[in-house]
């Protein structure tokens, strides 16, 4: 049976590869350090597969077609198209077709009912992470993509919901792989609006501490209320909570909290315990 050995958090600001060379040293030294330690962890569990949470930034849907959340299904899946993310390997990026497949079969017959693709492009909000981290072994991919770019969006409480069908999925999908979950995005940032380059400390810092008390019911009320106010990047912290919901509502190890502005966002960086 398919084990889940690890489950992750990162955030994703695009600055973070598009400027790395102009950022201050002392910023890319801890950025790199906390990249490296999900990194670290990541090789330790010698993880096989990643389920990704990740926001699709206009990369594969627009307003004519726009889904709440799509499961890539694909045997593989294109590369990042940003021009920052060129260096980007593998392209194309290895899936996991049989997961993808067990994962969308396990939603539908739990009554969820997302969209697949069958060959996804991942843009940075993935692949920066997994760049980022260095991976030794590149694992194969299966990238859910929900909508946090354009509302109505789904609501807090279906994320735990969807993080928790997430768990009973690879708990029963019937190979011996080990999968770990990759969120990422989040925290405060505002991108091409009035507040751009704001970032809300104290929204961040009370977002993090609430995850570590694990309680579902605090979360809900915080980010059902809170996270809209905090940037219209914040709609992406949405992933944090489907992976909490997976972690079965378990506190986590914050690996760090860099206020940065130089990249627009509060970054932030988990390991659920
Ligand atoms: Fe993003």
């Amino acid at each position: 049976m398919a084990e889940l050995v690890g489950i992750y958090a990162a955030s994703h600001g695009p600055l973070i590869a598009r400027d790395w060379d102009k950022l201050p040293d002392a910023l890319k030294q801890r950025l790199g350090a906390a990249y490296g330690e999900l990194g670290r962890r990541i090789g330790a569990a010698r993880v096989d597969t990643i389920v990704g949470l990740a926001p699709d930034h206009w990369t594969n849907f627009f307003l004519d077609n726009l889904p709440a959340l799509c499961i890539g299904i694909g045997e593989s899946h294109d590369g990042p198209p940003e021009l920052f993310m060129r260096d980007f390997a593998p392209s194309p990026v290895p899936g996991d077709a049989v997961l993808g497949q067990h994962i969308l079969e396990t939603a539908l017959a739990g009554d969820f009912e997302p969209a697949l693709s069958y060959r996804l492009r991942l843009d940075h909000g993935l692949c920066l992470p997994l760049s980022r981290m260095a991976l030794r072994q590149f694992p194969r991919i299966v990238p859910i993509l929900i909508n946090e770019l354009e509302p109505p969006m789904l609501s807090y409480r279906r994320c735990f919901a969807w993080g928790r069908l997430l768990r009973d999925a690879i708990a029963s999908f019937p190979e011996a792989v080990r999968v770990a979950i990759l969120a990422t995005g989040g925290l405060s940032h505002s991108i091409g609006e009035p507040a751009m380059g704001a970032i809300d400390e104290d929204f961040d810092r009370r977002c993090l501490e609430t995850f570590a008390r694990g309680e579902e019911g605090p979360l809900v009320d915080l980010l059902e209320h809170g996270a809209a106010s905090a940037g219209n990047g914040a709609h992406e912290i949405r992933n944090w909570a489907v992976a909490h919901g997976a972690a079965g509502g378990r506190s986590f190890d914050l690996i760090d909290y860099i206020l940065a502005p130089e990249v627009y966002v509060g970054c932030a960086y988990a390991a659920w315990r």
